[in-house]
This record gives C-alpha cells, sequence and structure tokens, in this order.
C-alpha cells in the first residue's frame, strides 16, 4: 500500500479532507488511549460549515503536507518553520498503521534540516508518542492541558537536530 503514497503540500481545496480526518482521528483512533469526554473536548461535534473557514485558515497560516494514497488524503501534518513546533498529525484510521505517519515526520524532519532549523517540538499525545519516539523525539515533559474545562494528557517532546 505504501509503494503508492504521495507527500505533497496541503492545496486550499484539501481543507475538507483534513478536517475529516481530524474529527475521525480524535474519534475513532485515539480512543484507544482517551475517554469519550476527553476526545469530546478535543474536537467538538461542531458543523463543518461553523468550522471549515476557520480551519483552513489556520492549515494555510503554517507550512502543512498532506499524505495521498490513490488521490484520497489520508493524512496530514504541519511545521511552523519559524519556531519548529509541529502542531498536527493525524491520519485516517482507515490508513492507520501502514507507516503514514511514519512519512509525514520524515517529511517534517526532511523540510526542518532544510531550513536550518536547530530542533522540532510537539506536544504528542499519547498515540502518537510512540511514533515520534521512533524517529528520535524524546520526551521532555508530561503535561495535561485543558480543553473545554477537561483535562487532556500528553507530553512535550522534542527532536534535536544536527547542525
Ligand atoms: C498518531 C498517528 C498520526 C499515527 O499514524 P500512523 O499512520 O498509524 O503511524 P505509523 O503507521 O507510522 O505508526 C503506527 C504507530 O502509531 C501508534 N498507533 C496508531 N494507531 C494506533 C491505535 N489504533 N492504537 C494504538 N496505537 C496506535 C502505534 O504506536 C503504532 O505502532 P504499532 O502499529 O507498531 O503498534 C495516528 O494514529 C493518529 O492520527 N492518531 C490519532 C490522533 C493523534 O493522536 N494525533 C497526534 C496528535 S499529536
Amino acid at each position: 500500500m505504501l509503494d503508492d503514497l504521495l507527500i505533497r503540500p496541503y492545496r486550499d481545496t484539501d481543507a475538507r479532507a483534513t478536517r475529516a480526518i481530524f474529527e475521525r482521528a480524535v474519534r475513532v483512533t485515539a480512543a484507544a488511549h482517551y475517554t469519550a469526554e476527553q476526545r469530546t473536548a478535543w474536537v467538538p461535534d461542531d458543523p463543518l460549515a461553523v468550522v471549515l473557514d476557520d480551519w483552513a485558515a489556520r492549515r494555510a497560516a503554517v507550512t502543512t503536507w498532506v499524505a495521498v494514497i490513490d488521490d484520497s488524503v489520508v493524512g496530514f501534518t504541519d511545521l511552523d518553520v519559524e519556531t519548529g513546533y509541529l502542531d498536527m498529525l493525524f491520519v485516517d484510521p482507515d490508513a492507520g498503521r501502514r507507516g503514514v505517519g511514519s512519512a509525514l515526520i520524515r517529511q517534517v524532519l526532511d523540510q526542518a534540516r532544510s531550513v536550518e532549523l536547530r530542533e522540532v517540538t510537539v506536544q504528542a499525545s499519547r498515540t502518537a508518542q510512540p511514533v515520534f519516539e521512533r524517529h528520535g523525539f524524546v520526551v521532555v515533559r508530561e503535561q495535561r492541558v485543558e480543553r473545554r474545562g477537561v483535562l487532556i494528557e500528553n507530553a512535550v517532546m522534542r527532536m534535536v537536530l544536527d547542525a
């Protein structure tokens, strides 16, 4: 399956697909590590029409890549090339555990090196933590962040890049 995987830059027309992946990844995949209450606080059940413009603006504000298989977007990630902060890594549950997330992380690290960032940081979910560890990220601290009054555990992780 990964023979057909393509990583390409985000386009404005990817807004709807990436939002759907974000919602499905949290609701389905993150259920392995987070309660229903935590997942609803993370991604409330707002209508797409309400969230899409804001979502599209946020995607376009940072460097974002999508993973494509057979012309379908199956995952995405991003990097703020000014700060080295990776905000989002989400893969559709139907495409999970086949290396799509890893391919997206490799893309971020390649980009970070090419713009000579010293490090990449992320607030990794429990689901994502092992994936980032495989790529050399280390936990800086465990934390709980509040979303809509609910505490959600994650870990600040950092990957130091060679000079
Ligand atoms: C984290 C995520 C992006 C990984 O994508 P992926 O394409 O499955 O990643 P890879 O195939 O490269 O790595 C798979 C690893 O992810 C973790 N993982 C993925 N799906 C999982 C699941 N359903 N249950 C538990 N762990 C899971 C495991 O560590 C897995 O390794 P394993 O299969 O050897 O156990 C994806 O699982 C996801 O979108 N999760 C929900 C949203 C989330 O937590 N995003 C991160 C926010 S920082």
